[in-house]
């Protein structure tokens, strides 16, 4: 099959680059390749690409241009937030808090920290994954130095109450920093930062049809901020390296993008989103949403279902020689029978979050497109529930033929 036919549902994991954004970058590869930190032409037209991509960076996300660091990505940007926080600000303590339903590029960095001795607590999440913020009121003491909780969750697209979260936090202890992992949410959330009350927010280029390896971090000014990577004077002293041109170039025509496009986007995305959280079950017995079914606390891009009886892998694996791309939740790395730790914490039992599937849609997807995955779905589900053990002994028990 070629690619051109295939049907791609999974925008959360990433997204093709829009050929404008590739336009624009072009420019910055084959004629301004000079080092930005130079004094000659090649050198002064690519510092001038660089500074204009942070003035739309900081103009999106209603900051100063000083106040945007450029990383390789999202797992840099929260590597970056939440170590150079953690001992920029270790001071005011050594407690730290985060959520059980980071990505992992927050969660791990957590887990090291607590090696490196740090105290970490880790907030509970509901059943929808909302962040309990009875639990972080309480969690914040005079000795909390950094608070990192998602915008909106990459497995299940629960959008967090950040501009709350923030406000307890300050109120709580005005000297802890408050991180925000911003990924999943740019494009489909304001990203204004006095709106969200935030000090530090990550990005990431391609969740937005940008470049690959490329993001950004806002650091508000006066953050205590010990930078991770040392060398030249790069990004004012806190990120060193010769800067990604090309990429920042790219990562600012794509933000502008999503946000001049931004209700259209969102609102085809929640169209096709919504038909699938339909459909989906309507179709297929014994499936369950993930996620909150408060559509106006979900992110407009994300359905998720967990499918009783049938493993996520197998439903992904049949869909893909249908010529449909779609994920099983970013925690379930292949080869891996873990359940994602996203599910588990939103207390999914663990037989049946192992049947998850996520489907994630973006601005080009049409209906066509999702009426096609409605056809596919339910029978490979089905195919694949005849074959299964575990659905015929518990068909069994339920017509009072099997021991249960
Ligand atoms: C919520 C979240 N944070 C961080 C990342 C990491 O971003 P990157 O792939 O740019 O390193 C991702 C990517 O999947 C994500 O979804």
């Amino acid at each position: 099959m070629t690619l051109d036919k295939r049907i791609y549902l999974d925008h959360a994991a990433t997204t093709p680059l829009d050929p404008r954004v590739l336009e624009t970058m072009l420019p910055y590869l084959t004629e301004f390749w000079g080092n930005p930190s130079s004094l000659y032409l090649e050198a002064r037209e690519a510092r001038r690409g660089l500074d204009n991509a942070r003035k739309t960076v900081a103009e999106t996300l209603g900051c100063k241009t000083q106040e945007i660091v450029f990383t390789s990505g999202g797992s840099e940007s929260d590597n970056l937030a939440i170590r150079g926080v953690a001992y920029g600000n270790r001071r005011r303590g050594s407690h730290i808090i985060t959520t059980a339903i980071e990505h992992h590029a927050v969660l791990h960095t957590f887990e090291r920290l607590e090696k490196e001795g740090f105290t970490v607590t880790y907030l509970p999440v509901d059943r929808e994954g909302f962040v309990d913020l009875k639990a972080l009121e309480e969690a914040v003491t005079a000795e909390t130095s950094l608070v990192s909780i998602m915008y909106a969750n990459n497995e299940v697209g629960t959008i967090e109450p950040i501009a709350e979260a923030a406000r307890i936090v300050k109120e709580r202890n005005p000297h802890c920093v408050f991180h925000t992992d911003g990924v999943q949410a740019v494009g489909a959330l304001d990203v204004n930062i006095d709106r969200l009350g935030v000090d530090l927010f990550s990005l990431t280029a391609h969740k937005f049809y940008g470049p690959k390896g490329f993001g950004a971090l806002y650091v508000r000014s006066r953050t205590p901020f010990l930078p991770q990577t040392l060398g030249g004077s790069q990004e004012r002293d806190r990120r060193a390296g010769t800067e990604n041109i090309a990429g920042a170039v790219g990562l600012a025509k794509a933000l502008e993008m999503a946000y001049d496009e931004f209700e259209q986007r969102n609102a085809h995305s929640a169209a096709l989103r919504d038909r699938l959280l339909t459909d989906v079950p309507r179709f297929t017995p014994k499936v369950r949403i993930n996620g909150t079914t408060d559509l106006d606390r979900r992110l407009a891009n994300n359905a998720s279902f967990a499918f009783e009886y049938v493993e996520g892998e197998a439903i992904l694996m049949a869909l893909d020689l249908a010529g449909i791309a779609a994920s099983s939740g970013s925690a379930c790395t292949s080869g891996s029978l873990e359940p994602s730790h996203v599910l588990t914490a939103m207390g999914v039992p663990l037989e049946i979050a192992r049947g998850s599937v996520r489907l994630t849609v973006g601005k080009d997807n049409t209906m066509e497109e999702i009426d096609r995955m409605l056809e596919v779905l339910p029978n490979v589900v089905a195919r694949l529930r005849s074959l299964s053990p575990l659905a015929g002994a518990a068909e069994a028990a339920r017509a009072g033929t099997g021991r249960g």
